[in-house]
């Protein structure tokens, strides 16, 4: 979890081209639900978002020396969603990527949060009652709120979806605007591997 160096300056950038891009091309059908609109994916290809992939390499980056990994990641795709009042994302994973993850541009209060389930088998079977206050270790789901600005990665196989967004305000004011992405590996021939 981190966030970028200016978030105002690049949601003020971004909110306006997304939201073209959404009168202009349909929704793709993928983990969107409850009438979200979910981009094509090939927005890391499109120049004006160049600013947002920097920032993502330049996170994956530090993921990749926390994690020992190398030589160097790539980013397979990316796409914005925009989750009007109503909408939701399933519960999901994302196949043949290594890290993926969330930038938040725009939140309105109670727009819905990002949750991720334990991917152990064996916790998810064997649910004893318990306090309600457990400690973190002993947590089989965690939200994380969004927050504009933010970028958020974890293991393409962490099983997540985004809760429905409740927001009472009108019009463009409740849409809660992020984009998504999924990084690869590069080998050192630069392919794919
Ligand atoms: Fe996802």
């Amino acid at each position: 979890m981190k966030m970028v160096k200016d978030p105002k300056k690049l949601n003020k950038h971004l909110y306006p081209l997304i939201k073209a891009w959404s009168k202009k091309d349909k929704s793709v059908e993928k983990t969107n639900a409850g009438g979200g609109w979910h981009s094509p994916t090939d927005m890391n290809f499109k120049d004006e978002y160049k600013p947002l992939v920097d920032e993502l390499f330049a996170m994956q980056g530090e993921v990749y020396k926390d994690y020992g990994m190398e030589p160097k990641p790539g980013l397979g795709n990316m796409w914005a969603n925009i989750n009007y009042p109503g909408a939701y994302n399933k519960q999901h994973m994302h196949p043949n990527s290594m890290w993926s993850g969330v930038y938040y541009v725009k939140v309105p209060k109670n727009s819905g949060s990002l949750f991720v389930e334990d991917p152990r088998p064996g916790p998810n079977i064997l649910l004893p009652r318990r306090l309600n206050d457990l400690p973190r270790a002993l947590w089989r789901v965690v939200v994380y709120p969004a927050i504009e600005g933010q970028m958020i990665m974890f293991p393409s196989w962490l099983s997540h979806g985004v809760e429905i967004n409740e927001s009472k305000e009108k019009g463009e004011k409740g849409w809660r605007v992020s984009v998504s992405f999924n990084f690869i590996q590069i080998n050192k021939e630069g392919n794919v591997g």
